[in-house]
Order: structure tokens, then C-alpha cells, then sequence
């Protein structure tokens, strides 16, 4: 074979690799867009059905309260005229009561009940928020050409607080033309990205950095971290709703999955590289005009 041959059956080989490569990871995505879709049309209706009882049980919950605190101000009043009782009979069978029915027992724990309660409602509450953005049932925003910056920038003001004692935020911005978006969607995405970030730091001070750039007619956005890293085994599951390998009432296992699904709205791509005991680096790719495709996800 001449060298000429040679180099080009090598390149045809390359060239073949990468067209694999291509094909594989479309079906990964396609495979996980279908699994996500009918997810979504469960978790819509799971998050509807929640919705209304949670709705009346956390308006009833704030009425209670007030409620109480009128009971509790009366039975303060009671318990003054109470020491001013004559009959003193009456005040021994007053006193055997308080005793059985632990009196100052209730007025104390009623308030820690009351509070406990009222956070596990306010999670409840934001799961199915969570659900039901994942699900897009009532999402009826706009399309506009908007600066990623801005949102990402935004976004880290309002997550601040989660990331400011675990690490430190470098930003690496490249020069971003505006997109075609929906921007507090995306802003939704670059939330959990850095949600999950601040959470894979170790005991030690860590580093996210964010980085962006163009390619072509699309932009990216990368946030990484020099955290846990995420083992081989989990890397396919992640995505998945409800796959967390938080403890309980810290993560959902939503966050990844509502991101894939707002990207995917916007045409986009996200990929993970992570190396378990180094870190992990999320990119998320998007195209600069919103492609003209009608009626595939709106
Ligand atoms: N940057 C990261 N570093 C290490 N592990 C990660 C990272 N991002 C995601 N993961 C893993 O992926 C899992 C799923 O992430 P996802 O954001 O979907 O859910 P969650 O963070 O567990 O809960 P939620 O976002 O709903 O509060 C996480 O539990 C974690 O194991
Ligand atoms: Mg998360």
C-alpha cells in the first residue's frame, strides 16, 4: 500500500471514529430525552394532583398559627386569674389538670410542632414547584435575546450565600454575543449547576470557576468544580429525575434533570467530564439563534 493510501484510509478511519462517537452520543441523548418525556407527563400529573391539597394545607397551616397564638394569649389570661382563684377546690382540680394534660409542656412543644411542620410543607411545596417546571406545565415565557452573563452573574448573587464559605467563584468569561432564550430558564440551569458544585466541595475550601466561550453559532458555558467528582457508575444516572446521592431533604435528585430538559428546549447540549477525587466540569452549549424548528418544544 502506498503512503498516500495509507494516510487516507487513516483518515477515513478518524473520520469514522468520530462519526461514531457523534452517533453514540446522539442516541444517549435521544434515549434520555424519551425516558425524560414521558417522566415529565407523570411528574406534571403528580405535581398537579399535590398541588391543590398542598395549596389549602398551607393556607389552613398559616390561619392555625395565628389561631394559637390568640389560644395561647387567653390561656395566659386564665392562668393569671387562675392564682387569683378564692375557691380554693376549684384551684386544686385547675392545678390536677394542668399536671395530667402537661400543660407547660404543650405550650412549648405546640410551637416547635408548628415550625417543624411548616418547613417539611415549604419543602413539600418546592418539590413540586421542582416538578412542575421540570414537567413545563404552566411555563408560558417569552423568547428573547438576552445576555448570558447578566443571567449567570445573577445567579450567583442569588446563590452566593450557598457557595461563599465552601469556595471561591472565578469567573472566565469569553466575549458572548446575546442569545435567543429563555433566560430565567437558563438562569434555572446555571442555579443547579452551581448548587451542585458548591455541594461536591469537600471539608476544604474549594474552587468554581466559570468559564464561557463561542464556537461557530454557538456559545457555551462551563462550571467546574474541584470537588468529589462523580463515579463512573453514577455519570449515566445523573440526569435522571430523582437520582440524588444526597442525604434526604438536602437533594431531590430534580436539579440535573430540569436542567437537561430546559437545555434541550433551547436545542442545546449539556456534557459532564468528572474525575471522582478532582472535580467535575458541566458544559452547557447552546446555539445563539433559537433554530427554527416549530412545534418540537415549546
Ligand atoms: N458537580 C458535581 N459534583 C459531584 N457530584 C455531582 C455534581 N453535580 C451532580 N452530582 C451528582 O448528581 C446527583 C444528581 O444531581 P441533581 O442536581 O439532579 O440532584 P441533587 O443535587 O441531588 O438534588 P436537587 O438538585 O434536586 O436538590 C447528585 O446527587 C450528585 O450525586
Ligand atoms: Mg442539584
Amino acid at each position: 500500500m502506498s503512503e498516500s493510501e495509507l494516510i487516507s484510509l487513516q483518515r477515513a478511519n478518524q473520520e469514522l471514529r468520530a462519526l461514531n462517537e457523534s452517533l453514540r452520543s446522539a442516541q444517549h441523548q435521544l434515549l434520555q430525552s424519551e425516558r425524560l418525556a414521558s417522566i415529565g407527563q407523570l411528574a406534571a400529573g403528580v405535581a398537579h394532583e399535590i398541588n391543590n391539597p398542598i395549596g389549602y394545607v398551607f393556607s389552613n397551616f398559616g390561619t392555625l398559627e395565628a389561631y394559637l397564638e390568640r389560644l395561647f394569649e387567653m390561656l395566659e389570661a386564665y392562668e393569671q386569674a387562675e392564682a387569683e382563684l378564692a375557691d380554693s377546690a376549684v384551684a386544686t382540680r385547675l392545678a390536677a389538670l394542668r399536671a395530667r394534660v402537661e400543660l407547660d409542656y404543650l405550650k412549648q412543644d405546640i410551637p416547635l410542632l408548628m415550625g417543624e411542620s411548616k418547613e417539611g410543607l415549604s419543602r413539600v411545596r418546592k418539590i413540586v414547584q421542582d416538578l412542575k417546571d421540570f414537567s413545563r406545565v404552566d411555563t408560558h415565557q417569552e423568547w428573547v435575546w438576552a445576555s448570558l452573563h447578566q443571567g449567570i452573574d445573577s445567579t450567583l448573587n442569588i446563590v452566593a450565600n450557598e457557595i461563599k464559605y465552601r469556595a471561591d467563584v472565578r469567573r472566565e468569561f469569553g466575549a458572548l454575543p446575546d442569545i435567543e432564550c429563555l433566560p430565567s430558564e437558563l438562569n434555572q440551569v446555571f442555579l443547579n449547576l452551581l448548587v451542585n458544585a458548591a455541594h461536591a466541595i469537600g471539608p476544604q475550601r474549594g474552587l468554581i470557576v466559570v468559564r464561557s466561550g463561542v464556537a461557530g453559532d454557538q456559545v457555551w458555558v462551563e462550571v467546574e468544580d474541584n470537588g468529589s467528582g462523580i463515579p463512573a457508575a453514577h455519570l449515566a444516572r445523573i440526569f435522571d429525575p430523582f437520582f440524588t446521592t444526597k442525604p434526604v431533604g438536602r437533594g431531590t435528585g430534580l436539579g440535573l434533570s430540569l436542567a437537561y430538559g430546559i437545555v434541550q428546549k433551547h436545542h442545546g447540549r449539556i456534557d459532564v467530564r468528572s474525575e471522582p477525587g478532582h472535580g467535575t466540569c458541566f458544559r452547557v452549549t447552546l446555539p445563539v439563534r433559537r433554530p427554527a424548528v416549530e412545534g418540537l418544544a415549546t
